[in-house]
């Protein structure tokens, strides 16, 4: 049986989980809004993984005994400025996220609860490669700049991103 306190901070995770969802699914509509439907699929793509990450903890706590409480999902903002300013805000969204996992690791870690420990681990590590993938994109937006031809080629290159 899971305990209270790693059960609250669980259901706390799910809902920053689907937040983050409603923060891609937002920043991709704004995408769309520019034309740039590459940025825009791409979005949509990390939305769904963001929805599923919120899923895979969820059967977790259920797997545990716990007890799942959806809360409200906290409204995203609507504008977002230039592509640069939607990737820049994805990374710092993303580098708060790895916060909270590894706050959320050692809780398990302090309350010897191994198993959460160990399901922590795939958060963990995706982490890692979610801001690794996003710094890059920063990387090369910063490069092209919001103008000119080489934005539209890496909207063509990221509108072939495949779930998964
Ligand atoms: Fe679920 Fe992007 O972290």
């Amino acid at each position: 049986m899971i305990s209270k306190t790693m059960q609250d901070a669980l259901n706390a995770q799910i809902n920053l989980e689907q937040f983050s969802a409603q923060l891609y699914l937002a920043m991709s509509a704004h995408c769309t809004g520019k034309s740039f439907k590459g940025f825009a699929h791409w979005l949509m793509v990390q939305a769904s993984e963001e929805t599923a990450h919120a899923a895979k903890l969820i059967g977790f706590l259920l797997d545990r005994g716990g007890r799942l409480e959806l809360k409200a999902v906290a409204a995203p903002p609507t504008d977002f400025g230039g592509v640069i300013q939607v990737f820049e805000e994805t990374l710092a969204h993303e580098k708060s996220i790895t916060g909270r996992i590894n706050a959320l690791f050692e809780q398990a870690r302090n309350e010897k609860d191994h198993a959460s420990e160990i399901a922590l681990q795939w958060y963990v590590t995706e982490q890692v490669e979610e801001e690794s993938k996003v710094g890059e994109i920063v990387d090369h937006l910063r490069a092209v700049g919001d103008q000119g031809g080489g934005i539209w080629y890496l909207d063509s290159k990221m509108g072939k991103r495949v779930i998964g």
